[in-house]
């Protein structure tokens, strides 16, 4: 794995999202044992999530590297008791990122997930916590891990075909789409409009994104496109409310503006994400989001 490079450390230091001690992703996902094997899966009825099983031994290392996690990511202390309920894995997507249950002493259950530590989760979790007020995702990050709160609600991919199209003739569930759309589009953040099991509704039906995986990429940023095509003509309607979400993303970004010029610097330094900026004109990725927020009224 890439160590992170000195201004990127730089940044999520201060930032507090970068911990050394955030668990290894792969050395997790090997040593565990899907109690169902991935092939069967489907025919046993699809769960979302299959228990991992690992060795006594293996075990007790595993346990102390999660109860650490949670400590961690829920800013508990040394007294505070951490009790792990189920360790599993997330069998349909691309990377299989773990979901961890804990109880806290004894009274509150928590989910996180443990993800690969790419740099589109961490800079695109950062980016959405600079911009977006909130609803601030809680994160850490190693070269070998990320880990994260689970997000609210239920998945949209756990929907019946019944709740999702009552989601669809929601008013509030289709302004939050419009709204969530002003974000998608700025970051370039893909596989959310045609992927239901990369965001999540509540009871109020808030959105929520959970997967950052292919942010600053080519592809489909429309989250409206989710609607079927006889809602389409609620575009117009809708023009207002973005209107409204790109002030108040405008105006949180300039409350923001020393971390998000640090991100950016930060994003520069990324040759990964070259070969996208250069496609659009700009010199690196850091470059590009400065355009595009210029374009938004963003001064940095
Ligand atoms: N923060 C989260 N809150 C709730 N569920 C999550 C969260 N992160 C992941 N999940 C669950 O795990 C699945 C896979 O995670 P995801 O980040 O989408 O992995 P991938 O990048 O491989 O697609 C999601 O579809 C969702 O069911
Ligand atoms: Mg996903």
């Amino acid at each position: 794995m890439a160590e992170l490079s000195d201004i990127a450390g730089r940044v999520f230091t201060d930032e507090r999202y970068y911990n050394p001690n955030v668990p290894s992703f792969s050395e997790l996902s090997k040593i565990g044992r899907p109690e169902i094997p991935f092939d069967q899966v489907r025919e046993k009825g699809e769960p979302y999530a299959i228990r991992l099983k690992y060795g006594n031994e293996e075990f007790d290392r595993v346990k102390q590297q999660l109860i650490a996690a949670a400590k961690m990511l829920y800013g508990l202390n040394g007294k505070d008791r951490v009790h792990i309920e189920e360790i599993a894995t997330m069998p349909f997507c691309t990377t299989n990122p773990i979901r961890v249950i804990v109880t806290i002493n004894q009274n509150s259950r928590r989910t996180f997930y443990i993800k690969n530590s790419v740099p589109q989760r961490y800079y695109g979790k950062a980016l959405y916590n600079i911009l977006v007020p909130g609803k601030d995702i809680n994160f850490r990050f190693s070269e070998n891990g990320l880990i994260v709160d689970a997000v609210p609600g239920i998945v949209e991919a756990q929907h019946t075909a019944d709740q999702r199209r009552a989601l669809m003739n929601n008013s509030t569930y289709v302004d939050n789409l419009a709204k969530m759309n002003v974000f998608t589009n700025l970051v370039f953040l893909d596989d959310i409009a045609k992927n239901e099991g990369n965001l999540s509704v509540d009871d109020a039906k808030s959105i929520y994104l959970l997967d950052f995986d292919q942010a600053f990429r080519d592809g489909n940023y429309n989250l409206l496109e989710k609607l079927p095509p006889e809602k389409r003509q609620m575009l117009r309607s809708l023009v207002d409310i973005m209107r409204q979400e790109r002030a108040r993303i405008k105006e949180h970004a300039l409350r923001n503006k020393q971390r998000l010029n640090a991100l950016l610097d930060a994003l520069s330094t990324e040759k990964d994400f070259d070969d996208f900026a250069w496609q659009r004109g700009s010199l690196d990725l850091g470059d590009l989001l400065r355009r595009e927020f210029r374009k938004e009224g963003i001064e940095l």
